[in-house]
Formats: structure tokens, sequence, C-alpha cells
């Protein structure tokens, strides 16, 4: 029986190449679950240290194991000190998304468990890129800005240490727990292309590392996590605009992208995007700053209505759209935002290599290798003739 199945750029939609337990959305209904978990009980009652072990370990830590825990993540934010005097020769006006993945491999270099291809060394690795890739991106954002990377704040929390290492200044404990809040909704989103990424390059029995960094070059899209520092720019460019229906209107009939809207599996309004606009409301109130909420509120209106008038009522706010005027209002730049998803969703990526490279929900563990129908040149089994060179027109 030919067991060949033709599915052709489609993107993958709709196939489903792997089991999971990690987690689950309901794209209809707007639900995402980590573990069995709702992302909104989460999002109020856990932190982002807390959700990650869930993520990576399967179920909530009890005090014990959270202290520990967190005691991993603080003791392994020191890193080799080769790191960053790399960085520092490095031109600085590169994307931070570039450095980021650029940076990766350099963690791998100086991984004394790196030989050692057990789940416990697997995790150790995790832990540690939890812990460090805040620490990257904080100490390259410094770096290109001619300063110095700073010690961590041990005794302030994972979310409130990387503002702190960004910018120098000890947070506002209200404006961390809302970053942190951030960090738990961006974790992990099941099979999204980074993720798929990162489980591709691992099925080959490459290192964590290596499928981290493909992750990081995945999610640097603006269809995926560059979106985020997309609709910044889109709503810097509307502060002024009185006509937003008009420009909504005339993004849509030049065949633009409203970024922010829309998403692959959610046919009614990301679960993420509902809390992000909370979050957007109190930073805006709490900082003298509302004018970013409702100008997002008022794009999202518009945009809503404008793809209900076209036949197209299924796109609304994904995680992207509030999280941008959210970050811009903690100080966070716009070409840094798309790495602060990273800081958070490197938790979810950890989860799958493990899960993908320890067959934790497979039989057994397998190498992506789909396949391709060749259209190109043909002329035969045997090849097209080889002119030489100087025969060739
Ligand atoms: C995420 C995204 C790539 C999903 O695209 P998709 O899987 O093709 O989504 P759909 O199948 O629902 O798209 C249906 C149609 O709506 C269009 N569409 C989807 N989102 C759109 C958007 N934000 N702006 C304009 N048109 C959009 C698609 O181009 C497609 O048009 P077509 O039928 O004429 O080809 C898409 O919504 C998008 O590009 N969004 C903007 C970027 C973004 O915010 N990315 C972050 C995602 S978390």
């Amino acid at each position: 029986m030919d067991e060949t199945v033709r599915i052709k750029n489609t993107g993958l939609k709709g196939v489903t190449v792997a089991d999971t337990k990690i987690s689950f959305i309901d794209g209809e209904r707007g639900i995402l679950i980590y573990r069995g978990y709702r992302i909104e009980e989460l999002a109020e009652k856990s932190s982002f240290p807390e959700t990650a072990y869930l993520l990576l370990n399967g179920s909530l830590p009890d005090e014990e194991q959270l202290n520990d825990f967190n005691r991993k993540i603080t003791g392994a934010r020191g890193m080799p000190t080769f790191i960053f005097d790399t960085f520092k020769k490095w031109p600085r006006q590169s994307h931070p998304m570039d450095v980021l993945q650029a940076s990766i491999p350099l963690l791998a270099m100086g991984d004394p468990d790196l030989p050692n291809d057990t789940r416990e060394a697997n995790v150790l690795q995790a832990v540690r890129l939890i812990s460090r890739v805040p620490v990257l991106v904080a100490g390259w954002h410094r770096i290109r800005n001619g300063l110095e990377p700073l010690p961590q704040d041990g005794k302030s929390s994972h979310a409130g240490n990387f503002l702190w290492q960004l910018s120098g200044e000890k947070p506002d404990a209200e404006i961390a727990r809302d970053l942190d809040i951030c960090l738990i909704l961006h974790a992990d989103h099941t099979f999204n292309a980074s993720t798929f990424a990162c489980r591709e390059v691992v099925s080959t029995r490459a290192h964590m590392y290596a499928g981290i960094a493909a992750g990081v070059g995945a999610l640097s899209g603006s269809l995926h996590g560059g979106a985020n520092a997309e609709v910044m720019k889109m709503l810097m460019e509307l502060e002024a605009e009185e006509d937003i229906d008009g420009w909504v209107r005339r993004q849509l009939d030049g065949g633009k992208k409203i970024m922010g809207m829309g998403h692959a599996v959610y046919r009614t309004v990301d679960p993420r995007a509902k809390i992000l606009k909370e979050i957007s409301l109190r930073l805006g109130t709490k900082l003298g700053q509302e004018k970013w909420y409702h100008l997002s509120s008022r794009i999202e209106e518009a945009a809503v209505s404008e793809f209900e008038r076209r036949g197209k009522p299924n796109i609304k706010p994904n995680v992207d759209f509030y999280s941008a005027s959210v970050y811009h209002m903690m100080g966070i730049p716009n070409d840094l935002m798309t790495s602060v998803f990273a800081v958070s969703r490197v938790a979810g990526w950890c989860s799958h290599i493990i899960e993908e490279k320890f067959a934790e929900a497979q039989e057994r563990p397998a190498l992506y290798r789909p396949t391709s129908e060749y259209i190109g040149n043909y002329c035969g089994l045997m090849g097209c003739t080889y002119e030489p060179i100087e025969r060739r027109k």
C-alpha cells in the first residue's frame, strides 16, 4: 500500500506530526493549557520559574523543589567570561536576535555537561539556558550601548533581575510582576514554528543548544516572535493618525498585514492577548501612558470590524498585539522585544527538546525527514548532458 501523504505548501497546517504532553490549544474556544493547567490560572497564581518547572518536569513543584529550582537558576547566571569578551568584538548595530542566536553555541562551548547526553544532563542544560538567555539579552543591550554588563541581583525575581540587568535600575515591584506574567504567557505554545524547529534539530541527536539556536532563528521572523516589534513600529507610526479606519482599509487593500492580528491556530481571541490587554491598561494607568492602550484598542476595533466586513471574522489580536505596548512601557526598546519573547519561550523549547530526545510522549525517538516532490529540470534518470563551460551559451 502506498502510504505517501501529499500535503504541499500548507506549512504543515493541521498536520499532526507528533504527540506531546506539554501544552494544548483549543483554537475554537481560545483555550491554552500547560501540562493540564489553564493559562489564566497560571498567570494569576504562578511565577515564571514555577511555570518553567511545570513545563520541564510535568507537575507543579512543592516549596522545597521550587526553592531548589530558583537556587539553580540564580546559581547559573554567572557565565564563562569569554562570552561577553566576544560580544565586545561584535558590531554594535547587530540585531539582538542575531546576537542571541549566535551566542547560544557560545553557551554550548562553555557547558561542561555537553558530552553527556543523559536526561539529567539535559535538564541541567535547560536550567542553564533558562537562567542565561536573559543575561545574554541584557548583557548585549548594555555592551551595544557602551556599558558593562551588570552582576545579577540575586534577591530579585527572575523577571525583576532581568529588568535590573538591562537598565541598571531596580524595577518597581508591580512592573516586575507584570513582566513575570508576560513570561508565563509566552512560555509555551505547542508546535509553533520555533518549537518545531527545536524539535526537528534535536531529532538528529544534535545537542540542546543546537536546537535552541534554531528556535531563536525561527522566532526572529515577523510572522512569529518578530511581530511584537512590528506592532510597536505600527503604534509609533499611528500615534498621530486620526483616520485609523482608513489606515486599516488602505493596509488591507494594499495586501499588507495588520501585525499582531490573526493566528494559525486560534479562531477567536488568543487567551494570552486578553490578559496582556489588561496589563497594557494597568501599566498605562500607573505610568500615565494610557495612550498606547487606547491606540491599540482603537486599531483592534477598526481591524476586527474590517476583517469581519471582508469575510474573515476569525482574525483577532494575538499574543504580540498588546505585549508590544506592555514591553514599551516597561522601557524595553523595540528591537529587544522579540528577545524578551525568547527569555520566556526558552522554557518551552527546552521542555520540548527533552520530550523529543527522550521520546517522552512517543514510543521511540524518530528523525524528522519529510519528503518533497521534485519539479525542477529533468532529462531522465541518466541525467542531463554536462556541457564543458566553453561550449555553454
Ligand atoms: C499568524 C499568521 C501568519 C497566520 O496566518 P494564516 O495561518 O494564514 O491565518 P489564516 O489562515 O487565518 O489567514 C486567513 C487569511 O487572512 C489573512 N490574514 C491573516 N492574518 C492577517 C493579518 N494580520 N493581516 C492581514 N491579513 C491577515 C491571511 O493572509 C489569509 O488571507 P487569504 O485567505 O487571502 O490568503 C497571520 O495571521 C499573520 O501574518 N499575522 C500577522 C503577523 C503576526 O502577528 N504574527 C504573530 C503570530 S502569534
